[in-house]
């Protein structure tokens, strides 16, 4: 690997070979949702914690200082809405040089496996591979489903991730499923893990990082689990114990409701 490229992948998986990305992206076809209304808001107190903010270029001039010393993920798919016809429909949004005016450290961008779209998404990630390699860049992929969240089993997504690798990516994003192990033994690159949309309790996240992480995964892009709680700094706390201090869930949970009740009594 060309010392751009593996610095580069340096800057986002961590010595000890696991990652925690921030995503703050949904709003590039979801406008403005929920506790992601003002994004300087949402990003400040949790940057501290993340090894990485998965980001729109709109939104990191914004509201993400210049002096930012955490590596970014631009987010350069898009072109869709969540009230259009289709969001498997994507393009590239953003040029390579923007990302290199932009100080990125890597882009990402979604593929739509067994939609109408298949075929753009995938060559999309392709053309971008050859992009983001001219100049050093890595590329994570990230297994869409729009919609279908039902589409979550080890099979779509094992087969999602592959497809994914075999193209060029550098690392992989993936749903958590049953069966993690048969995602992550068919990807040859870093698998991590999305969350998904806000689940009931905190105790099911801390779960499912904790079992994805054994079976294999090196780490987690999770948002709306994260800034959707009400809680959002003990969350990211615990959900990084998970990932850099190999963490049970239990152990999680103890720490998120402990660093909750401090919260608590300072608010
Ligand atoms: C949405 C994305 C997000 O980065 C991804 O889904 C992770 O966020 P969440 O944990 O909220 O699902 O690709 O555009």
């Amino acid at each position: 690997m060309e010392w751009g490229m593996a610095n580069r992948m340096a800057q986002l998986i961590q010595s000890d070979g696991h990652a925690l990305f921030l995503p703050v992206d949904h709003g590039y076809f979801q406008g403005p949702t929920r506790k992601l209304e003002e994004p300087r808001k949402t990003i400040e107190p949790l940057l501290p914690y993340a090894d990485a903010l998965f980001i729109t270029r709109g939104v990191l001039r914004t509201s993400v200082n210049a002096d930012n010393s955490k590596p970014i993920i631009l987010r350069v798919s898009g072109g869709t809405s969540v009230v259009g016809k289709d969001l498997a429909n994507e393009g590239i949004t953003t040029s390579m040089e923007e990302v290199i005016r932009l100080n990125a450290s890597a882009v990402g961008i979604s593929i739509f496996v067994g939609t109408d779209y298949e075929k753009e998404s995938l060559l999309n990630l392709s053309k971008l591979v050859d992009e983001g390699t001219r100049y050093g860049i890595p590329v994570m992929a990230v297994t869409a489903v729009g919609r279908e969240l039902e589409k979550r089993d080890a099979r779509y997504l094992a087969l999602s991730c592959r497809i994914a690798a075999e193209l060029g990516a550098r690392v992989v994003k993936t749903y958590w499923c049953e069966d993690f192990e048969k995602v992550v033994t068919g990807c040859p690159v870093p698998v991590i893990m999305a969350g998904g949309p806000h689940v009931d309790t905190e105790l099911e996240v801390f779960e499912f990082v904790y079992d994805g992480m054994q079976r294999g995964a090196i780490g987690v892009n999770l948002g709306r689990n994260i800034w959707q709680n009400d809680y959002p700094v003990a969350m990211i706390k615990a959900i990084r114990a998970i990932v850099h201090q190999n963490a049970t869930a239990k152990e999680a949970d103890e720490l998120y409701n402990s660093e909750k009740k401090v919260k608590a009594k300072k608010s």
